[in-house]
């Protein structure tokens, strides 16, 4: 695949339904990763990774069922560098409209060394082999030199290049063991884009892990450096500690748009939707704090917050819940929150108080918060119902 004809338009490549499917918890049957699948090509990403050929009778038909009846995303397949997993990859794409095979080798000294057992002059011949055999079956070949930001960066570079020379139209960087710090991964990427002859006819892709907790980090600094496809996924599902999470790589480039200057085609209305639907389908629960789709991503309870926000919502928020498919912020009532939060949910349950009246259920409101984690509508239903019978 060429890049873009807009040089700031990031290619959002979806690979939960490979990278994220081979976490523990996560897989899925045929019928799960098809109504995935079509979710995700609703929210516009552009490429799907839609499984690994090789692996699986199950993965094999995954990918082909999605193949045939998924339109609009790129489908892609991942297989080794070798020719028994590129020709059952590229069986599993017939007659798909926009197919990619994905080819990837290690190309760290550790992985050769310990993994493969092969010297780097092999590792080249066994990338640029791969590479020719996948350009032979599609025009949209990727190529990932695994554990790329443990390899050294020369080797690295001449791997890309000659990756490009076979023929290779996407180059993927896998942090393939989350070992990265933003700085360090930048540095990468820019060595590549200035080093590599023949990069800049190709599209240049960032695929980071999240062992650190920096797979997004990492991304977006790679994207500042000229990267232009990014690999993640919903939720942030993927090996040991995951991928980089889709929902926020997204909604940073969204937000923060007058940094970065980038853009996505994705729906963004529909994250919250999707990162649900996987939800349901793996029993994967998304932890509440988690930023964008966590329950609490848009809750206040501080007093002070809830205040701020009644007064104007971009005090204490910097995207809006309905942008991200949560239909409201949520003001959650608790130990911690003020009086004016209070009053505004008796008005809006549809009681009628006077300050004095306020004033008690205020105070019973404190004492039972103090008691329990969560105080409900009905509780301060209870509450105000009290005042107006004794009050
Ligand atoms: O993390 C990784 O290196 C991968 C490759 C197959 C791209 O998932
Ligand atoms: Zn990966």
């Amino acid at each position: 695949m060429a890049p873009p004809s807009d040089p700031n338009r990031v290619l959002i490549f979806d690979t939960t339904l490979r990278d994220g499917e081979q976490s523990p918890g996560c897989s899925m049957n045929l019928s799960e990763k098809m109504e995935m699948a079509k979710a995700l090509a609703e929210l516009g990403v552009d490429i799907i990774e839609a499984g690994f050929p090789i692996a699986s009778p199950g993965d094999f038909e995954s990918v082909r069922a999605i193949a045939q009846e998924v339109h609009g995303p790129i489908i892609c397949a991942l297989a080794r560098c070798n020719p028994v997993d590129i020709d059952r990859a590229a069986e599993a794409l017939r007659g798909c409209p926009r197919p990619r095979i994905h080819v990837f080798l290690a190309t760290s000294a550790i992985h050769r060394e310990f993994k493969l057992r092969m010297t780097p002059q092999e590792v080249i011949q066994r990338a640029v082999d791969g590479v020719r055999r996948a350009r032979d079956y599609c025009e949209d070949v990727e190529f990932s030199p695994e554990d790329a930001a443990r390899t050294e960066l020369d080797f690295l570079a001449e791997v890309v290049e000659r990756a490009i020379e076979a023929g290779a139209t996407t180059l993927n960087i896998p942090d393939t063991v989350g070992y990265a710090v933003p700085e360090h991964y930048a540095a990468i990427i820019r060595h590549l884009r200035t080093t590599v002859r023949g990069i800049d006819r190709c599209v240049l892709s960032v695929h980071c892990h999240n062992d650190l907790g920096l797979a997004v980090a990492n991304s977006l600094a790679a994207l500042r450096e000229g990267a232009r496809q990014v690999e993640c996924t919903i939720n942030g599902i993927g090996e040991r500690a995951g991928n980089a999470a889709l929902e926020e790589i997204v909604m940073a480039l969204r937000t923060r748009r007058d940094f970065f200057g980038l853009t996505t085609g994705i729906n963004t209305r529909l994250l919250y939707p999707t990162s649900r639907k996987l939800s349901h389908i793996t029993g994967m629960h998304v932890q509440r704090n988690k930023a964008i789709v966590g329950q609490n991503a848009f809750a206040h309870e501080a007093g002070i917050h809830q205040d701020g926000m009644l007064k104007e919502r971009s005090t204490y928020e910097i995207m809006r819940p309905e942008d991200v498919g949560i239909p409201r912020t949520e003001l959650v009532l608790g130990k911690h929150s003020g009086r004016h939060a209070l009053k505004q949910r008796v008005a809006d349950l549809g009681y009628h108080l006077t300050d004095e009246q306020l004033n008690r259920v205020f105070e019973e409101f404190k004492r039972l918060a103090d008691l329990k984690k969560e105080i409900y509508d009905s509780d301060i239903e209870a509450l105000a119902e009290n005042q107006l019978q004794t009050g």
